[in-house]
């Protein structure tokens, strides 16, 4: 018989949107809760539009955080690597880290997807580089059940993200009280939350699929960042040889990557947001350690923060 139309959306469900009273009255931060997670209310299209037509690509490798856990480092040690052909990371003053902030050289693909600008993804050479800040839960199968999309994940000590997250959030509304912050976070409506599930769903990925999910942590890229590289680059199939080892390309990765030498790029001195967020360049560099958290935590709100994802995370392997 005739084939005729069908319907283009599979369903009708609704996308509920909950407003989050009380973290802040800025309306780009608030947040939905959104098939069991908590996201950015702005980007709910975006999310639905990723889930119903991310087209995979063989080779495609989205980069996986909570905001706040590295992502900008993930992002500029991720391109620098999968990228070293064509731009060589030593003595290249074109090199694009060196005239773009990370997150223009890695899109965000909520932020891409919301926008309506899922297009200029396509035009990008492959392999391709995204990002995302969903649960693995709620990434379409498309990226989760497909042996050539790969996805490394970053995480960091929850403390730490949230002092960060705190420090950030507070360049749009200097009124957010870190107790706020805190709260939302204990209680799993913070941006990107339950922080426990995102976590867990990652890292049970990691266990169950090492070839495609690989598991990285903010504070051993800290202690061993060149280590991390390599594990990295070995994950995307693209190892350094022992031409680069010699030459040293590993450590001028390292360097060009480094938050001192992001830090001294013009674009990233710049007060404004140029990779499509309302997001200055510069808040996206600060400290860059581990253990700031003691600066602005009592002993008894790190306790009971760290109380609540041991016991979230119990019995994974997983902890902090
Ligand atoms: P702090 O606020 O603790 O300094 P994200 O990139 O996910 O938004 O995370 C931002 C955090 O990563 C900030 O942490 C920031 O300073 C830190 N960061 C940014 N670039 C970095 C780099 N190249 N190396 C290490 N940390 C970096």
């Amino acid at each position: 018989g005739a084939i005729g139309p069908e319907p283009f959306m599979k369903s009708a469900e609704a996308v509920p949107v909950i407003p989050v009273v009380g973290l802040t009255t800025d309306p780009k931060l608030w947040v939905c809760f959104y098939q069991g997670t908590w996201v950015l209310a702005t980007l709910v299209p975006g999310i639905v539009s990723i889930q119903r037509n991310f087209a995979p690509r063989r080779g495609d490798v989205v980069l996986a955080s909570i905001p706040k856990s590295g992502t900008t480092w993930l992002k500029a040690l991720a391109f620098a690597t999968m990228a070293r052909a064509a731009h060589p990371p030593a003595d290249n003053p074109g090199h694009p880290l060196l005239r773009l902030n990370p997150h223009q050289c890695v899109p965000y693909m909520e932020r891409m997807f919301a926008a309506g600008d899922e297009a200029v993804m396509d035009t990008l050479p492959s392999p391709r580089l995204m990002s995302t800040h969903l649960h693995h839960s709620i990434l379409p199968t498309s990226i989760t059940n497909n042996p050539d999309c790969k996805i490394i994940y970053i995480c960091r000590d929850p403390k730490d993200m949230l002092v960060s997250f705190w420090h950030f959030v507070r360049r749009i509304n200097a009124d957010i009280s870190f107790s706020d912050v805190f709260e939302a976070a204990c209680n799993g409506t913070s941006v990107s939350g339950p922080i426990w599930d995102h976590l867990l769903g990652y890292w049970n990925a990691s266990k169950a699929s090492p070839e495609t999910v690989l598991f990285l942590r903010y504070e051993e890229m800290l202690r061993d960042p060149a280590g991390n590289a390599r594990k990295l680059a070995r994950f995307v199939g693209q190892p350094f040889s022992p031409a680069e080892e010699e030459a040293g390309v590993v450590d001028q990765i390292v360097r060009l990557c480094s938050i001192d030498k992001l830090k001294s790029v013009e674009v990233n001195k710049g007060g404004s947001g140029t990779a499509g967020t309302h997001f200055a360049n510069d808040w996206y560099f600060r400290k860059g350690g581990a253990g700031d958290w003691a600066n602005h935590m009592t002993p008894d709100m790190a306790r009971r923060l760290d109380a609540i994802v041991e016991e979230k995370l119990s019995g994974s392997g997983l902890s902090f």
